[in-house]
């Protein structure tokens, strides 16, 4: 008896109240554009690029805004995300599709990228195979992650996550994203996302009772994994 499959239904909209799920895109905006400033090699003209885990589309029209690519795919389980997504991208070389398989899509990419997608998946293992086999041999597929057992505020934040998210969260340990990548046949680095900017001080905030945690969660503790695909 093999195991039951580990696919997740589609959902309407990622968190369970769509207005926040709406203002997810301007809180991570200032993110995106340090992924982008840090691992983005100048000229996309020629590249072809997916967004995994996409909700509305925001990372991808930052990106095309900034470093014009040749065309980009933005897949996510949320329905009502992606339909909003295709909305918003106007003139954009981008298509907005609901699927979690990257690799049914049926076309390459040279470079893919996820921002705070890896801890709702179930099987790190099963989305290092999928990436793989849509990144051109030597592709880069770059992953954000501040939600990992690593961090010291993890499980604060599980719980917090869990009362807004639609889908089950997952405890997954840097060592075990970067063991699946090598496995699957990546060459794996990482760096910290090293947030250079100003942040706003909540004090008192759920998710950052102080200010060195803030500090600490954006300097060290949330990390982008470059993952290389080796021939
Ligand atoms: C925390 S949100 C981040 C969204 C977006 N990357 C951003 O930076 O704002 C996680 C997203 O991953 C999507 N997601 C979760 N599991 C997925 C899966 N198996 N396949 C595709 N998308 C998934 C969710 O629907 C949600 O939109």
């Amino acid at each position: 008896m093999g195991r039951p499959p580990l696919r997740p239904a589609t959902i309407a909209t990622w968190n369970r109240n769509p207005a926040d799920e709406e203002a997810m895109g301007a809180a991570h905006a200032p993110i995106w554009r340090r992924m982008v400033d840090v691992s983005v090699p100048h000229d996309l003209s020629a590249s072809t690029v997916l967004d995994y885990g996409c909700n509305q589309g925001g990372f991808l029209r930052l990106l095309y805004d900034n470093h014009p690519f040749k065309a980009a795919v933005g897949i996510d389980i949320a329905r009502e995300s992606v339909a909003r997504a295709e909305l918003l991208k106007g003139h954009r070389p981008i298509q907005y599709r609901v699927a979690d398989q990257a690799a049914t899509l049926g076309q390459t990419f040279d470079f893919a990228f996820s921002h705070e997608v890896i801890y709702l998946l179930p099987d790190v293992a099963e989305h290092a195979r999928d990436i793989r086999q849509v990144l051109r041999p030597g592709g880069t597929y770059i992953a954000a992650m501040g939600c990992h057992t690593d961090s010291s505020l993890w499980p604060l934040w599980r719980k917090l996550i869990a009362e807004t998210s639609s889908i089950p969260i997952y405890d997954h340990s840097l060592e075990d994203v970067s063991k699946a990548f090598t496995d699957a046949g990546f060459g794996v680095a990482v760096r910290p996302l090293s947030l250079d900017a100003f942040m706003q001080v909540t004090t008192g905030s759920a998710y950052f009772p102080k200010v060195t945690d803030q500090l600490r969660y954006y300097t060290t503790d949330k990390v982008l994994f470059r993952f290389v695909r080796q021939r």
